[in-house]
């Protein structure tokens, strides 16, 4: 059993979590996740490990309230044991020092899974300049961390509320046409349709590009085959070929249909349990 040993709540739908999992701490590699079960007979939640730390035993997640598992665990409290929480799951992210600059591009809660790679990176002497974005202002997460972690950081907002207005791969773009081949790795961390935008502005510049996917997840250690992707025409388990893939050779629209197929008996779950706890 995992306690929860600190809980925040940083914007209307989105929480950190700070879980006492000595053991997970340890072994813990930038770029895995663990795969969480709030309640016994609860759903299986994957979420990526936004920080750790092994002296002191715990593991940080971040995560952003969508539906039925996710409302249940932003329910949860300070002391309270989550029934049950498995990992490092996943290849870690392959970081090495760069000769050149490194970009990190989080987008929404992608922020929080672009810390501890940019932390090592930077970490391994590397020239890391981060690109954060959200649709406001207030939805920014981590601007510290990503501050620290980071050599150079830009801000970028839907609205224009924070730093520049647009979308990241914006930002992105604008910094591969002044800095051209001296970056020699992008990471970009979101959602699917912003993960897929940045590719596409990475390809304008032959620039070379890693995601970090989000399928559909069940065990998480590759068996049920809930998280096939395709990636370079050949079908890959998430959960044990990645979550990190090449972008350039990701099937973008696959897997945004994929992550829709359940949209329906999603929805009626979520109806069902808030009508059971009597939420509005
Ligand atoms: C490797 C990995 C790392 C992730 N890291 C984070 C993170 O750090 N922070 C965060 O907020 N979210 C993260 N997610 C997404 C998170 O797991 C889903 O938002 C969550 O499972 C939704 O559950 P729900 O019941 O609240 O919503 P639902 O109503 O069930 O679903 C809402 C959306 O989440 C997707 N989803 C549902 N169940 C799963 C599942 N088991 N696996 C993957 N996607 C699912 C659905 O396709 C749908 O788009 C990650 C997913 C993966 C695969
Ligand atoms: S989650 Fe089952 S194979 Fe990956």
């Amino acid at each position: 059993m995992a306690k929860i040993l600190k809980k925040e709540q940083w914007s209307d739908t989105i929480f950190s979590m700070l879980i006492d999992a000595k053991d997970v701490a340890k072994a813990a590699k930038p770029g895995q996740f663990i795969i969480l079960i709030p309640k016994e007979h609860g759903e299986r939640i994957p979420l990526t490990i936004a920080d750790s730390d092994a002296d002191e035993g715990w593991v940080q997640i971040v995560f952003q309230v969508v539906g039925k598992s996710t409302l249940e665990l932003s329910r949860m409290n300070e002391s309270e044991e989550l029934f049950s929480f498995v990992g490092p799951l996943g290849m870690p992210s392959e970081v090495e020092k760069f000769d050149g600059k490194v970009v990190m591009v989080g987008g929404g809660i992608g922020i929080a899974p672009i810390h501890p790679i940019a932390k090592k990176l930077k970490e391994m002497g590397n020239h890391v300049i981060s690109i954060i974005g959200a649709k406001t202002a207030d939805l920014l997460i981590m601007e510290d961390k990503l501050k620290e972690a980071s050599t150079e950081l830009l801000i970028a907002t839907d609205d224009g509320s924070k730093g520049k207005k647009g979308f990241v791969n914006l930002v992105l773009e604008e910094l591969l046409a002044t800095e051209g081949d001296n970056i020699k790795m992008i990471w970009a961390i979101g959602p699917p349709i912003m993960m897929k935008a940045c590719v596409e502005s990475a390809k304008k510049f032959n620039a070379p590009i890693i995601v970090s996917l989000n399928p559909i997840m069940v065990d998480g250690t590759g068996m049920c085959g809930a998280c096939r992707v395709t990636v370079g025409g050949k079908t890959k388990f998430a959960c044990v070929d990645g979550p990190e893939f090449n972008g350039a050779e990701v099937d973008f629209d696959e897997l945004m249909a994929r992550q829709r197929q359940y949209a329906e008996l999603e929805r009626k779950a979520l109806e069902l349990y808030k009508s059971k706890e009597g939420i509005a």
